[in-house]
């Protein structure tokens, strides 16, 4: 076992001992594999791009991203082990082609200007507020001067139901992380970095599609 110390981070289902059925539990509220081929839909990348997954977890958009985009490089950024090693596993077959790396989004292990396309689903909620801005700030640093960061997490409640489910929700995922994306400072924080943000979908089960380009 690797003994350098893991970076401190709140695990994919909230508790180290879930991390085996975060799969499971996605697929069940509908934030898994159907989510995340929206989410590449969305981003209109063209085969041979580079795409970088900033929480990228258990790999699920890797892997749907790698059989789409057979000619791009992709990359994952996370420090829970356990999930790369799910990621590992899901990925057999095109290591080539995907690097994954156990880091921080607050220091990405990634050149500047050197990626086409960012992407986060579902991560954002749980980092604190101010390693939210600085992985925004890390994002907006290795993008290409024309790259866009499709960042899609929970936002501003736009209904009663929402709010509740996301009341519950904070006490499992760090009750003042998911509280900043609750205020909204996502996309405060998107345009006081330099980007230009628009959201490029309706709200989906309290999650906001926001796009930021470069
Ligand atoms: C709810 S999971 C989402 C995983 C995946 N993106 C998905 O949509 O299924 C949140 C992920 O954020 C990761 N995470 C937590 N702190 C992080 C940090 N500082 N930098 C990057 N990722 C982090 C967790 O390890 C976890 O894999």
């Amino acid at each position: 076992m690797d003994k350098q110390k893991q970076i401190q981070h709140i695990p994919p289902a909230a508790f180290n001992f879930m991390t085996n059925y975060y799969d499971t539990i996605t697929e069940m509220f509908g934030f898994g594999k159907k989510l995340k081929r929206r989410v590449l839909e969305m981003l209109e990348a063209k085969d041979g791009e580079t795409i970088l997954d900033v929480g990228s977890g258990t790999g699920t958009f890797l892997a749907i991203a790698s059989k789409a985009l057979p000619h791009s490089k992709l990359i994952g950024v996370d420090p829970d082990r356990k999930a790369l090693a799910i990621a590992r596993e899901k990925l057999a077959g095109v290591e080539s082609r995907v690097t994954l790396y156990e880091a921080s989004a607050e220091e990405l292990p990634v050149a500047d200007k050197s990626i086409d396309i960012c992407v986060s689903t579902l991560a954002f909620h749980h980092l604190p507020r101010l390693v939210k801005l600085k992985a925004i700030q890390e994002i907006h640093r290795v993008l290409k001067p024309d790259g866009k960061f499709i960042l899609v997490d929970f936002g501003k409640p736009v209904s009663f139901l929402s709010r509740i489910l996301l009341f519950v929700g904070g006490f499992i995922d760090g009750r003042d992380n998911l509280q900043a994306n609750l205020e909204g400072v996502l996309p405060i924080y998107l345009q006081q970095v330099g980007f230009s943000v628009s959201e490029i979908a309706k709200p989906y089960r309290g999650i906001h599609f926001l796009m930021a380009n470069k």
